[in-house]
């Protein structure tokens, strides 16, 4: 077959020891949207045969964990679960296997067997980004970051719409690595909010110390709120202005 521009990613991944062609499709994403920099700690679900591995290895130098149903061959400094990434049983392995610090990215490149049947594909391709999603929402440090795949159609709007309530900045993202004829699109999530706490949500506080900055402090669950004009002591009913990856502003309504 010739060298063409369809099966370019293909040979250059030959070339170059890649597993798969999609170890450029990370590539591209890392380097528009800046996901996995040195020193991060990286999950890859949907990992197999581990092109994306070898990718976020090279990419971060840090921990790197892979989980796919299928085995897959070592990488040196990586390490691989065998197993669903939609199983509580997994699930906890790869926590443990994380532990207390969480993961800076999450990533997942994982699809289904796919029919033909379009709405069906769709469908069980939005079930497995929501079980990533998932996934994503128990690992993540407060800040982390998320990139998933998924087939489009008419349930993406509403995956995005979810994506958005977890993340500070979300985009979604198609690499010119991924071929023309697909469906694929990624979805990037950016700076994880490591809370459910909202913006226009009120609740009832205790003010319990004053900041640096002069404003008072108090948490919601564990969960820092700064809350202008306010004294230690004080008790207040207070609005959510603004919600950062670890900690939100309010106002004191009463
Ligand atoms: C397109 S491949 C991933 C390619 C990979 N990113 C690479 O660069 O080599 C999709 C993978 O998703 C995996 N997968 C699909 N459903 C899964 C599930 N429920 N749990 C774990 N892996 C799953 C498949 O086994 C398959 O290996």
């Amino acid at each position: 077959m010739a060298r063409n521009q369809k099966d370019y990613f293909y040979y250059k991944a030959k070339d170059e020891g890649y597993r798969s062609r999609a170890a450029y499709k990370l590539q591209q994403i890392n380097k528009k949207h800046n996901v996995i920099k040195p020193g991060d700690s990286v999950v890859d679900l949907g990992a197999a045969p581990g092109g994306w591995l070898q990718m976020a290895k090279e990419l971060s130098g840090g921990r790197v964990l892979g989980v796919d149903l299928q085995k897959i061959a070592p990488i040196e400094g990586v390490d691989t679960v065998k197993g669903d990434l939609t199983s509580d049983r997994i699930l906890e392995r790869i926590e443990e296997i994380v532990g207390e610090h969480g993961a800076d990215a999450v990533i997942c490149d994982a699809a289904p067997n796919l029919t033909g049947n379009w709405s069906l594909d769709h469908g069980r391709s939005i079930d497995l980004s929501q079980a990533a999603l998932g996934v994503a929402k128990r690992l993540l440090m407060p800040g982390g970051h998320f990139v998933v795949k998924v087939f489009q159609g008419d349930m993406f709007k509403e995956f995005l719409d979810e994506v958005k309530e977890n993340f500070v900045y979300v985009r979604s993202f198609t690499p010119s690595a991924s071929r023309k004829q697909s469906a694929e699109i990624y979805v990037i999530g950016k700076k994880f909010i490591s809370t459910d706490i909202k913006a226009g949500n009120e609740y009832d506080v205790e003010i319990q110390e004053i900041g640096e900055q002069g404003d008072g402090i108090t948490r919601i669950g564990d969960f820092v709120v700064f809350v202008k004009h306010a004294m230690v002591g004080q008790a207040v009913r207070v609005r959510i202005r603004e919600v950062h990856p670890n900690f939100a502003f309010a106002d004191i309504i009463e």
